[in-house]
């Protein structure tokens, strides 16, 4: 069963995959508030997106606090205020301190545009290009106190093209981001995910266990 459950957005940059939350709540097909924007950039773009939808922002700008600690806990207190149950990381290029991961367990997501535990960090959907990788992709985890190695909930795959550069496997990439935060967050909503150890189970889901991907397929002709 969905509930409206309450969601924080913490984001640094345009915001695209926020919009494609704030998109499929507002088209009813996941059952969310957000109730609170959080940047810690004042020019993000991000904060127009939110502004549009009548979403609650407030920016926290790092260079105002001493530490990173204390920024971190004036995050946490934004979150508290607001009553947030989940907290969604999208496009938030800071990394978070052990004190906030503690303060949300398992109810932080991040969206990272690679297939972890590949291409942990930032720039990936370059490196990956550059690497020469046949697949690349991107993953909805848990946070939890290292860099992007929390347990991974959902992963979305895309092949690498000949000529491909960051930018072109990026955007590949982002429209597959699209699709799957939202979907981690309904199946969170519905209360169907648990976390054992590193794995995330999923209740009543199906996997296509033969499902192949081959890239390039075989027999194919390379029209590159
Ligand atoms: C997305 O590709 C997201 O996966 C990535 O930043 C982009 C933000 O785009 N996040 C990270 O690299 C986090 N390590 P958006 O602002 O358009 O959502």
């Amino acid at each position: 069963m969905s509930r409206c459950i309450r969601l924080g957005a913490l984001a640094s940059g345009g915001g695209s995959n926020v919009q494609s939350i704030i998109d499929h709540i507002e088209s009813k097909r996941l059952d969310a508030q957000i109730s609170i924007l959080l940047s810690d950039n004042p020019e993000a773009g991000v904060l127009k997106r939110a502004e549009r939808h009548g979403i609650p922002r407030k920016v926290i700008r790092p260079a105002a606090f001493e530490k990173r600690a204390e920024h971190d806990r004036a995050m946490i207190h934004a979150l508290q205020q607001r009553d947030v149950e989940l907290v969604i990381l999208a496009g938030y290029m800071r990394i978070i301190s052990p004190e906030f991961v503690q303060a949300f367990p398992n109810r932080i997501m991040n969206i990272h545009p690679a297939l972890l535990p590949a291409f942990p960090g930032v720039h990936v959907q370059q490196k990956a290009a550059v690497y020469g990788v046949r697949f690349s992709g991107c993953t909805v985890h848990f946070v939890d106190e290292g860099m992007d190695t929390g347990p991974i909930i959902l992963q979305a795959v895309v092949p690498v093209v000949p000529g491909d550069t960051g930018e072109t496997l990026g955007a590949r990439i982002l429209k597959q981001e699209h699709r799957l935060y939202p979907e981690a967050v309904r199946l969170y909503s519905e209360g169907r995910l648990r976390v054992e150890g590193r794995h995330v189970l999923i209740s009543d889901h199906r996997v296509e266990a033969d499902q192949c991907l081959i890239n390039p397929p075989f027999g194919g002709t390379d029209v590159s």
